[in-house]
């Protein structure tokens, strides 16, 4: 049976090209947020749901549309996480949908991420309406963005809609292409039950909840939920669907998109993009397409005061209750003592983690140089997975490393060209193709190591473009790869935690760098401290930091017992974020170095 009601889709576009304030305007043209606005109690809710940290903006919307006077059509729009970090939760959110706006700026026309959300949602078989945003720009280049959309999916011109989501122009045209160009989910209430989980959210007084699109069956509190992946069950307390707070409801069924309270402890008992169901009605398979996911990108977290450790263990775990996707295992490192070793799906996750743990949970940090995952065969055939430098084997005994490559398709002006090939080339990239969207826009193809792309890739990607090129990458597989071990030592001693796996053809070339970059780094002590980079026994760089006499308190004449407490707290102010390396103090931004060579 198909309900001819129902329509159930999402917005993708690149980042800044209007998404949040298209949703906005179709809020308000539809009433939902007048409607709302006037109850008091509601936004009360709201209030309480940003304090426990769910934003509203990251919810689906249920949106009610009176097309002509009779008829009410129920729009599910569900957000879609823009980084590409979380391509994959891109990916389970418009597996949820039947249809997508695809949204393109006037001004700035088609970019990476653009084209990979096309991709996501072709893959996915979704109906496209082709959506040219911000027209009233006075830079607005209409026809330009006409023949790339047109060559990016296939559409003819005339599907396009021309939209301001700032004037509210084309939202009556766009809300009637939903209606009738985005097909009505199918509605099998008999079946067994099946449901996706695209989303989740933290409750600290309800647990994880599941945001699910249920496809078949269906799902009422009383029935006992099961998921797929994880095999927990959990009996279910309250379903119910999104309007501009959670509304609970009778039940909900194939085609409604709604959320399940279960008092499911641990975020981690869910996972995007598996299937659950019920005892009641338990359907044999899961629905395709669920993949684990796999972090990318490691990194050593460490307090700066060692003392702090257990704060630091409990702070993670309550920040993975409502973080999935955040890895961790405890690790020791000589220079840092004990710690953790993180996992992360990219550098942006990385950061986000970091500035919750700071944040929130007040916790002052050493963050180790963030590296991949690489894969390593010794002489005997044995295969090791080496997710930090400190655990790689002798080099002497290794036969093969491989490391991750990912495909980055970069699009930008044609004048870039030129010295986007020169970054490339320096970053070990091989050249697949180029295609040209227009005449004022190439897609350029790379294959790159992965870790040349967590550093400074994107950084350099726009300071040679003045801003215009964009990225997206995606993973493709494992390559064998010259790479060795670089150790540091400071004051003779290797310091663990600065170690890192570089290609060799720019070990010598990096590690000069690295090293005069500590020196700079690294306050003066009483004594000289030498700072080396070295492969295995071979020292290939050094450095001297030199030795102070001079004592802080030496420029204190008399007594004057208030300026000279003043400056012993200054210093000890600086210290907290100094580490005791061996005699060496070392600054927190030391083991981040590398990312500061640029
Ligand atoms: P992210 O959530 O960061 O991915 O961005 P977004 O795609 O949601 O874009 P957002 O809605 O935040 O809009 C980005 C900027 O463009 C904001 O400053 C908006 O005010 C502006 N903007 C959005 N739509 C229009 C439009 O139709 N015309 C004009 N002139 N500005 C617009």
């Amino acid at each position: 049976m198909k309900d001819n009601n129902i329509r159930n889709f999402c917005i993708i576009a690149h980042i800044d090209h209007g998404k949040s304030t298209l949703a906005d305007r179709l809020l308000e043209y539809t009433g939902t947020l007048q409607a709302f606005q006037m109850k008091e109690q509601i936004l009360d809710d709201m209030d309480l749901e940003r304090e426990r940290g769910i934003t509203i903006k990251s919810h689906p919307i249920q949106i009610l549309y009176k097309a002509d006077h009779k008829t009410t059509y129920t729009l599910n729009l569900i957000d879609t996480p823009g980084h590409v970090d979380f391509s994959y939760e891109v990916s389970r959110s418009l597996a949820a949908c039947e249809g997508a706006l695809l949204l393109v700026d006037a001004s700035q026309g088609v970019e990476a991420q653009t084209v990979s959300n096309t991709y996501l949602a072709l893959e996915n078989d979704l109906a496209i309406i082709p959506v040219i945003n911000k027209v009233d720009l006075p830079g607005a280049q209409v026809e330009s963005v006409k023949h790339q959309l047109v060559d990016l999916t296939g559409c003819e011109e005339d599907d396009i809609i021309l939209t301001s989501a700032k004037t509210g122009k084309g939202i009556p045209e766009l809300l009637q292409a939903i209606i009738t160009r985005i097909p009505p989910p199918e509605r099998d209430f008999n079946k067994a039950a099946r449901a996706l989980i695209f989303d989740s959210v933290f409750d600290n007084y309800r647990g994880a909840i599941p945001y699910v699109r249920v496809f078949e069956g269906r799902i009422e509190p009383g029935q006992k939920m099961k998921s797929f992946a994880t095999r927990h069950v959990y009996e279910i307390t309250e379903v119910g669907k999104f309007l501009f707070k959670k509304i609970p409801t009778q039940e909900l069924k194939a085609g409604d998109v709604g959320y399940i309270v279960a008092q499911i402890k641990n975020i981690r008992d869910l996972k995007v993009g598996d299937t659950i169901t019920t005892l009641e009605n338990e359907a044999k398979s899961p629905l395709k397409g669920y993949k684990e996911m796999k972090p990318m990108v490691f990194s050593g977290l460490y307090p700066v005061n060692s003392d702090d450790y257990e704060e630091l263990r409990q702070s993670i775990e309550k920040l993975q209750l409502n973080d999935a996707s955040l890895r961790y295992e405890p690790e020791t490192s000589e220079a840092l003592g004990f710690g953790f070793r993180c996992g992360f799906l990219g550098l942006l996750h990385l950061e986000i983690v970091q500035e919750r743990l700071e944040r929130e949970f007040d916790q002052n940090l050493i963050t180790t140089i963030p590296n991949v995952e690489y894969h390593v065969t010794d002489r005997q055939g044995n295969l090791f997975i080496v997710d930090t430098p400190s655990k790689m084997p002798d080099m002497g005994d290794i036969e093969m490393i491989e490391e991750p490559y990912v495909k980055a398709e970069i699009i930008t002006p044609p004048e870039f060209i030129g010295n986007l090939m020169t970054l490339t080339q320096e970053k070990r990239a091989t050249y697949v193709n180029t295609h040209y969207l227009d005449p004022s826009k190439v897609q350029l193809i790379y294959e790159i190591p992965l870790s040349e792309i967590i550093y400074d890739f994107y950084d350099k990607l726009k300071t040679v473009s003045r801003g215009y090129a964009s990225l997206d990458y995606e993973f493709i597989g494992y390559k064998p790869s010259k790479l060795v071990k670089m150790d540091i030592l400071i004051n003779n001693e290797p310091v663990d935690a600065l170690s890192l796996i570089i290609h060799q053809d720019q070990a010598y070339y990096q590690g000069r760098r690295l090293v005069q970059k500590l020196r700079s780094l690294i306050p003066r002590h009483l004594f000289e401290v030498p700072i080396q980079a070295a492969i295995g026994n071979k020292v290939i760089a050094r450095e001297n930091v030199k030795a102070l006499r001079k004592n802080v308190t030496a420029k204190c004449y008399g007594g004057d017992i208030t300026r000279k407490r003043k400056l012993l707290e200054k210093q000890k102010e600086g210290k907290k974020r100094m580490k005791q390396v061996g005699r060496v103090q070392v600054p927190q931004e030391a083991f981040l170095a590398v990312l500061q060579l640029g």
